[in-house]
């Protein structure tokens, strides 16, 4: 396999025949990412917001029509609050640079997560982002900010109380009907960088059946070579899903 890297002009390469439908990474690892370089935390998120544009331009030419990317958890609130603000003004940054490029590109922006506890100045530029972009559909961008999985399905099963719902009513469907990616696929696909193993309340209802892949990789080295490696190796995984493989 020749390297991918820098080839902008290679849409889809010809190994990669079964692309997920929507792929969700926890982009994690900028800390680390600037510790090993003797540089502030902050420097690795920045480092890690300078990689998006690399990575969404690998997503769109490998066809990969929706990515959930978990920039913000709800349990991150707890570090410390000079990390949180430059968090936060990175977040706002991405938005006021890349905006107009991605709406060229017909990419889609959505956040997923609870609006609450945003300040007004960010929310207004997310929603100004998500009309923008809202009838694009290159790629659909889900940003996973102010995200937790296990909030995310207690606002769904308050909206089913809220409507009255009764019990004998409430299926799987209804649930995945009201949370916040309703109306797209489940990821096939969860990546996470910087080697753990574990999902930190990543779309913990939505990714009950993805395949996980874990690279040792810091989040701002990730680039379109590694979501490549990571597209081939979903390729070769045999999906289930609790049944038997046809001819097994
Ligand atoms: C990911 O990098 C960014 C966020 C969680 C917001 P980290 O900041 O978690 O980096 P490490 O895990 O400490 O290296
Ligand atoms: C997960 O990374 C959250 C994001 C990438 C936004 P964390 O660094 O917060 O996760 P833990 O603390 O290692 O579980
Ligand atoms: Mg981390």
């Amino acid at each position: 396999m020749s390297s991918v890297e820098g080839s902008t002009s290679v849409s889809r390469p010809a190994e990669l025949m079964r692309v997920p439908q929507h792929v969700g990474i926890i982009m994690d690892g900028n800390g680390r990412w600037a510790q090993a370089r003797g540089m502030a935390r902050s420097a690795g998120h920045r480092a890690g917001t300078e990689n998006l544009r690399n990575v969404l331009e690998a997503a769109a030419d490998f066809r990969i029509p929706i990515l959930t990317l978990y920039a913000f958890s709800t349990e991150n609130w707890s570090r410390p609050a000079p990390e949180v603000r430059a968090l936060l003004r990175l977040v706002q940054r991405v938005i006021d640079r890349e905006l107009n490029e991605l709406h060229s590109r017909g990419v889609r922006i959505r956040q997923i997560g609870r609006r609450e506890g945003i300040d007004d100045a960010l929310l207004r530029r997310i929603e100004r982002a998500e009309e923008l972009t809202r009838d694009n559909s290159e790629l659909i961008l889900n940003i996973a900010f102010n995200y937790g999985g296990r909030a995310d399905i207690v606002d769904a099963v308050r909206a089913l109380v809220r409507e009255g719902m009764a019990s004998e009513e409430i299926d799987e469907a209804a649930i995945s009907a009201r949370v916040s990616t309703a109306g797209l696929p489940d990821p096939d696909l969860v990546i996470r960088t910087a080697g753990e193993m574990r999902l930190s309340n990543f779309l913990i209802w939505q990714a009950a059946y993805a395949e996980y892949y874990s690279t040792p990789t810091f989040w701002p080295d990730f680039g379109r070579e590694e979501l490549y490696k990571a597209l081939l190796a979903f390729q070769e995984r045999k999906r289930r899903f609790g049944g038997l493989l046809s001819g097994a």
